[in-house]
């Protein structure tokens, strides 16, 4: 599909303050799409949106918590009202679970990942869908992980499997509809998110490269794109010889 009319498509990014949402937004401005930002740190959208589109016409922020359903319908209800229906929905905000022991911390970390992770991706698509199945109109893309492949980290990765399961499903649900469903699933990127938790195992490209993902998916629809590509062999890996897995897990990839 390619970009509709001189204006770009109307697109909702959440998580845009910051790492791969706000790398993301920065490309989709560039190529001309009218945008919604959403996160909770208002002084850095705000100051995201002074540098995309001074004049605030063709780029809005939204200060909105995912985990509130009320953030997010007031969320929809600006964006229709700013641009009209709603044409692409990235859902990529998200957050890391604070250690690998989550069973050591309290139960909110559990409602926290599961909530921000999982829950909002099927509120905000909710109150998206109707809207692009009656217009037979409508991209929804879904930041995972490779964990969601790759069974790394107990609580991250069931939210992330999770997000992949929804994704993946969805789009056979809709087939014919005219709308898409993608998945996204990024390697180690470097972001606040993998500045914390110590080394990483494998090198950390910016997020520029799920920024560039993205750009692509929204002229050529697929299911699933694993970034950086390399990561498609341990995929691969995991699923024949998931005990190469417990291997690298045990050698390199706890992070306590
Ligand atoms: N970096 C990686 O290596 C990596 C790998 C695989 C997948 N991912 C996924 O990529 C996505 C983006 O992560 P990132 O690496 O760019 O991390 P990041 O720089 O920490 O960005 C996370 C974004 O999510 C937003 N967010 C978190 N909780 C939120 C909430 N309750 N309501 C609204 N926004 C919220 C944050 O904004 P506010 O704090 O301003 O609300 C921020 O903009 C996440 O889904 C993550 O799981 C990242």
């Amino acid at each position: 599909m390619s970009i509709e009319g001189a204006g770009g498509r109307h697109i909702i990014i959440t998580g845009a303050s910051s790492g791969i949402g706000e790398a993301t937004a920065r490309a989709l401005a560039q190529a001309g799409h009218r945008l919604v930002l959403a996160a909770r740190r208002k002084e850095l959208l705000d100051a995201l949106v002074t540098d995309l589109n001074p004049s605030g016409k063709r780029v809005i922020g939204v200060v909105c918590d995912v985990t509130k359903p009320d953030d997010l319908a007031a969320l929809v209800t600006r964006a229709r009202a700013e641009f009209g229906a709603v044409q692409v929905l990235i859902n990529n905000a998200g957050v890391d679970s604070g250690g690998q022991k989550w069973w050591l911390e309290g139960a909110e970390e559990v409602e926290k990942v599961m909530a921000t992770n999982v829950t909002a991706v099927f509120h905000l698509t909710r109150l998206v869908l109707p809207e692009m199945l009656e217009n037979r109109n409508g991209h929804v893309i879904n930041i995972g992980s490779v964990a969601g492949r790759l069974a790394v980290s107990s609580l991250y990765s069931a939210s992330k499997f999770a997000v992949r399961g929804m994704s993946l499903s969805l789009r056979r649900e809709l087939l014919g509809t005219g709308v898409n469903v993608s998945l996204v699933a990024p390697g180690f990127i470097r972001t606040a998110m993998t500045a914390k938790g110590g080394k990483r195992p494998l090198p950390m490209p910016g997020p520029e490269v799920i920024a560039n993902a993205i750009l692509g998916l929204l002229e050529h629809s697929r299911p699933e794109v694993i970034v950086p590509s390399y990561y498609r062999l341990l995929c691969w890996l995991e699923t024949l010889i998931p005990a190469l897995g417990d291997a690298l897990v045990q050698r390199s990839w706890k992070k306590d």
